[in-house]
């Protein structure tokens, strides 16, 4: 077997890289939302100054039987790597994985990153059947469960229009010193300095388990560039953003990232409301205000997906009124060394 950099200026390099992510898709998701492949393929020439990120491939002769990705951040969190592995499914209990993962510890090495994160999928109660087999990996070689989390979806129409203007005049009864904004694809000049402060203070406010992140150093400039990045890739965003109105900051947010049509479904990013500002139903108000710009803005779109861990409580009961139910789940592992 031999392991070398996928060479993203190969066209036939590509079209095997998306062939075998098909493959894999198929085998251990096989009724689950697919992806849109042209986006995906568009995203791995996409140069992002601000991620560095590594691929690599496994040959054994012509054929592609495996891969790694490596995202580091570069501004911030210089100690952590986000990494996958994934194997054909003919070619797997046969050392494949453990070779790839041996190089890519070594690659996490050379970039200094001490903390590794990575991602499966397993079964839900009730869900259809998704193998042991990635848990069983990341364990065998000294990964920990970090983080459960419930992967959800909702039709896009699940609340009828009386039931979402009860539910968002009883939000905004609890919120009259803010009011939401929204949003499509660019974000509008006059929010992008409050928007970048906002974000900046996302991660912290995430439940992560046991991973460690600082807070993104995030900024105008670099907005503008993940607006370009989406753009390349032909997808699309929908954001809503509660406004305090005595301060002018914005407080509270929720995104969801629009797959590119015929793929129809749109994947909800972080959500997340202030600690200063909580107790105002900011976060069901935002979810609310962004499905209602998601219909109008984006009528492809017929399923939601989130993914959130099974500890939010709060979150929990907000997905669960907006019709939420579990598909699968996703175990986050993480490598310390
Ligand atoms: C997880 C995955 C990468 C493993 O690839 P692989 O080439 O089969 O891995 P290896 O043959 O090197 O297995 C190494 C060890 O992992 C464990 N393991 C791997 N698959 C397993 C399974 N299905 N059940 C139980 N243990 C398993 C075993 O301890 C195995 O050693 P053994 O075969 O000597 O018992 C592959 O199954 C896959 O692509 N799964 C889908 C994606 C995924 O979940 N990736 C991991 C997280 S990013």
């Amino acid at each position: 077997m031999q392991i070398t950099p996928l060479n993203v200026s190969d066209a036939s390099a590509l079209d095997n890289f998306i062939a075998l992510r098909k493959i894999i898709r198929r085998c251990d998701q096989p009724e689950a939302f697919s992806p849109n492949w042209e986006s995906l393929r568009a995203s791995l020439t996409t140069v992002n100054p601000d991620l560095k990120q590594v691929r690599e491939v496994a040959w054994e002769g012509e054929t592609m039987v495996g891969f790694f990705v490596a995202n580091f951040m570069v501004h911030e969190n210089q100690h952590h790597a986000n990494v996958g592995i994934m194997v054909h499914p003919e070619y797997r209990r046969r050392g494949y994985g453990s070779r790839l993962m041996r190089r890519l510890l070594e690659v996490c090495a050379v970039e200094g990153r001490t903390q590794i994160a990575a991602w499966t999928t397993a079964q839900a109660e009730g869900g259809p059947y998704r193998s042991q087999g990635g848990g069983a990996f990341l364990s065998a070689h000294g990964f920990t469960l970090s983080e459960t989390m419930h992967a959800q979806v909702a039709p896009v129409d699940y609340l009828d229009a009386s039931t979402w203007e009860r539910l968002y005049t009883e939000a905004m009864s609890y919120a009259q010193h803010y009011e939401v904004l929204s949003w499509v694809d660019r974000i509008p000049d006059n929010l992008i300095e409050a928007f970048a402060r906002l974000e900046s203070t996302a991660l912290s406010l995430m439940p992560l388990g046991q991973i460690h992140l600082e807070n993104y150093r995030m900024d105008a400039p670099r907005l503008r560039r993940l607006e370009e990045i989406r753009r390349a890739k032909g997808s699309g965003v929908c954001q809503s953003v509660a406004r305090h109105r005595v301060s002018g900051e914005l407080v509270a947010s929720t995104t969801f990232e629009v797959h590119a049509p015929p793929a129809g479904r749109a994947d909800i990013g972080m959500t997340f409301v202030g600690p200063q500002h909580r107790g105002h139903r900011l976060g069901l108000a935002v979810k609310l205000a962004n499905t209602r710009h998601l219909r109008e803005h984006f009528p492809h779109v017929s399923h939601i997906g989130t993914n959130n861990a099974h500890t939010n409580e709060h979150m929990n009961a907000i997905n669960r009124q907006l019709g939420f139910t579990p598909v699968e789940e996703t175990h986050e592992y993480v490598l310390k060394r």
